[in-house]
């Protein structure tokens, strides 16, 4: 079983179109997933139309639920816990806790699912830090752009700080970048992408800019479902296959 948090200190990167993405591409590559939306804007349970009925990622964090109690079975293999506007409550609650950072890693303690996907909120906050002390490996999306390579920098040096500290035993191995809206025939976009080489940070994907993306989640499905033979759709089954191969 893998954990992977997809996480990025910048907003609307695409984080969330890339959690859905790729776990509809492991679930066609016959794995099971979880997805995890760990964010209090609810994007990945609008994404799925996954139920909050049942409770939220919220209660599971504060113990009135268990994981089993509030996911929804998207299709076979592929199942989503909720997020609402609660979980920034529970936010706020956790910063005063014993082992504030560990309410995730304890709540997905008994998955059984092949990957689990943490769709973190935007910033480098405590539930980000929960996302990332849960997983084996992190994705960052990014767009290709200056100021957002900028705060990929911080992203990967508070990583690096997780994986230092000795007491939090935190082990994350970044995948990589995924550069988002991507188009190789612009200048800033090729030099976006030379940086982060000569940086030696290492490009998992780049993901071309379409309406079809934008369009997919307002019909509930992923850009895999909503335009299956789209490029976009062949790069995610890339990166998810260069996922089952780690
Ligand atoms: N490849 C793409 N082409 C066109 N639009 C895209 C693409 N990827 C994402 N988008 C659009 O960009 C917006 C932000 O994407 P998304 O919600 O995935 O980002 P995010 O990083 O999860 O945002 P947040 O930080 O708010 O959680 C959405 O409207 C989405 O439809
Ligand atoms: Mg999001």
């Amino acid at each position: 079983m893998s954990t992977i948090a997809i996480m990025s200190r910048k907003g609307g990167v695409g984080k969330t179109t890339s959690t859905h993405a790729l776990a509809i591409a492991l679930n066609e590559l016959g794995k099971t997933v979880l997805v995890v939306d760990f964010d209090s804007q609810g994007s990945i349970t609008a994404a799925t139309r996954a139920s909050t009925d049942n409770g939220t990622i919220a209660h599971v964090l504060d113990k009135q639920k268990t994981l089993d109690d509030v996911c929804t079975k998207i299709k076979d293999g592929l199942f989503v816990c909720p997020a609402d506007d609660e979980l920034s409550t529970v936010e706020t609650a956790l910063v005063s806790a014993t082992g504030r950072e560990y309410f995730l890693t304890d709540a997905l303690e008994d998955v059984k699912t092949d990957y689990i996907l943490i769709d973190c909120a935007p910033g480098l906050g405590l539930l980000s830090v929960n996302g990332l002390v849960a997983s084996q490996y992190a994705i960052i999306p990014t767009l290709p752009q200056f100021l957002d390579l900028r705060g990929l920098k911080s992203v990967l040096e508070n990583i690096e700080s997780l994986n230092s500290n000795k007491r939090l035993q935190a082990n994350i191995d970044v995948l990589g970048v995924v550069l988002t809206q991507f188009d190789g025939r612009l200048n800033l976009h090729k030099e976006a992408e030379a940086l982060l080489e000569s940086e030696g940070i290492s490009v998992l994907g780049k993901v071309a800019k379409s309406v079809r993306v934008a369009e997919s989640a307002g019909l509930g499905l992923s850009i895999l479902e909503h335009a299956p033979n789209h490029p976009i759709s062949n790069e995610y089954r890339r990166i998810a296959n260069v996922i089952v191969g780690r």
